[in-house]
């Protein structure tokens, strides 16, 4: 089976350590985030990941030239002009001659959703879309899914007020189609999966769901981000190659190649990027440190603050849910 995956957003929320790259080309513990969720399809027998690309695809090209990721087929289909969900799904499945059902996945969301369930409904139910739901405390930033006891959607609404969610079920972001759903879609033009089809397939009483509550984690944000480096590293990593002073505290967090942690500093509940350097006295909270980035003597970074690629944090700063560069 093919599956079309979105990897072509701009990462805003993971600014601005997606200045430089797509979020899905960040590492997340060992390898790209790319290959944790490509790898993954191809266990559940997804033999060709169609790649929808929008922003920085020479990125994905540059790593996988051989048009191979985690054992995986790539195809490229690379949008002329940023699509949205549904724009790039249509664009994708065109490009890449998909004429038989397939799989459509979120790029970013990390999860053990068993696709095969999600297959065996659409075939048993026969609906246009299945679509896979996961529950979340909070499901404000998600698409809220209001359903049946069978199955059958009743509503779908994209990123309710906060308190107005019909359910607390979200759209996992992983979805099997039917071919038939790209006539819905229309060429050229920008359209959302969550806004402008899956409402259309509601009221035609066309779209499945099918639940599960498992491990399903939605990377895009820096909580979220460093959530999955924890969840997939079993609660830290420590990389043969990361340099950590004898006399540092590192405690749940993923230290990546290179990275260096000096004497006093500690490091809790982050991710130090390849190359990045905690330096003496430093304290790293809730954070991430981009590749090569620089935490000064006895600086304080907590909160969900993220320093980009080759930023430099001076001495003794303290930084609470900052970022660095400040970015747009
Ligand atoms: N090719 C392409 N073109 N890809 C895009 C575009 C585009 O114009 N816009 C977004 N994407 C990709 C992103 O790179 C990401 O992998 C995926 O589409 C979803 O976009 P996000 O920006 O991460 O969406 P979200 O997290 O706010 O919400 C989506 O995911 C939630 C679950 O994780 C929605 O599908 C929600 O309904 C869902 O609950
Ligand atoms: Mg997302």
């Amino acid at each position: 089976m093919d599956a079309v995956v979105l990897v072509g957003g701009f990462g805003t929320r993971l600014r601005p350590l997606t200045l430089t790259r797509p979020k899905q080309m960040l590492p997340v513990v060992d390898r790209p985030m790319i290959e944790h969720v490509v790898g993954r399809l191809g266990e559940q027998g997804v033999t060709r990941a169609v790649l929808s690309l929008g922003y920085r695809p020479d990125a994905f090209e540059a790593a996988y030239p051989r048009g191979r990721c985690a054992g995986v087929e790539l195809f490229y289909a690379v949008e002329p002009e940023p699509l949205d969900t549904a724009g790039a799904i249509g664009f994708a499945a065109r490009t890449a001659g998909v004429h038989d059902t397939f799989a459509a996945v979120n790029g970013d969301v990390i999860s053990d959703f068993p696709l095969a369930d999600l297959l065996g409904a659409h075939r048993a139910q026969g609906a246009a879309a299945t679509i896979a739901l996961t529950p979340v405390e909070d499901p404000s930033r998600y698409g809220v899914v209001r359903c049946d006891p069978d199955g059958r959607v009743r509503a779908f609404v994209e990123k309710p007020p906060p308190g107005r969610s019909p359910s607390r079920w979200i759209n996992a972001g992983m979805y099997v189609l039917d071919p038939s759903v790209l006539d819905l879609i229309p060429e050229n033009r920008p359209a959302s999966i969550e806004r402008d089809t899956f409402p259309a397939l509601v009221e035609k009483g066309s779209l499945r769901a099918v639940a599960h509550d498992g491990f399903w984690i939605d990377a895009g944000t820096p909580a979220a981000y460093l959530q999955a480096q924890l969840a997939l590293s079993g609660g830290g990593w420590i990389h043969p190659q990361a340099r950590i002073d004898q006399r540092a505290e590192v405690r749940r967090s993923v230290v990546m190649q290179g990275a260096v942690v000096g004497p006093g500093a500690s490091v809790a509940d982050s991710v130090l990027l390849p190359g990045a350097r905690v330096s003496a006295g430093a304290a790293v909270e809730r954070s991430v440190v981009g590749f090569r980035a620089e935490v000064g003597a006895g600086a304080r970074l907590c909160d969900f603050s993220v320093v980009g690629d080759d930023a430099r944090i001076p001495t003794a700063a303290v930084l609470s849910n900052e970022r660095v560069p400040v970015s747009g």
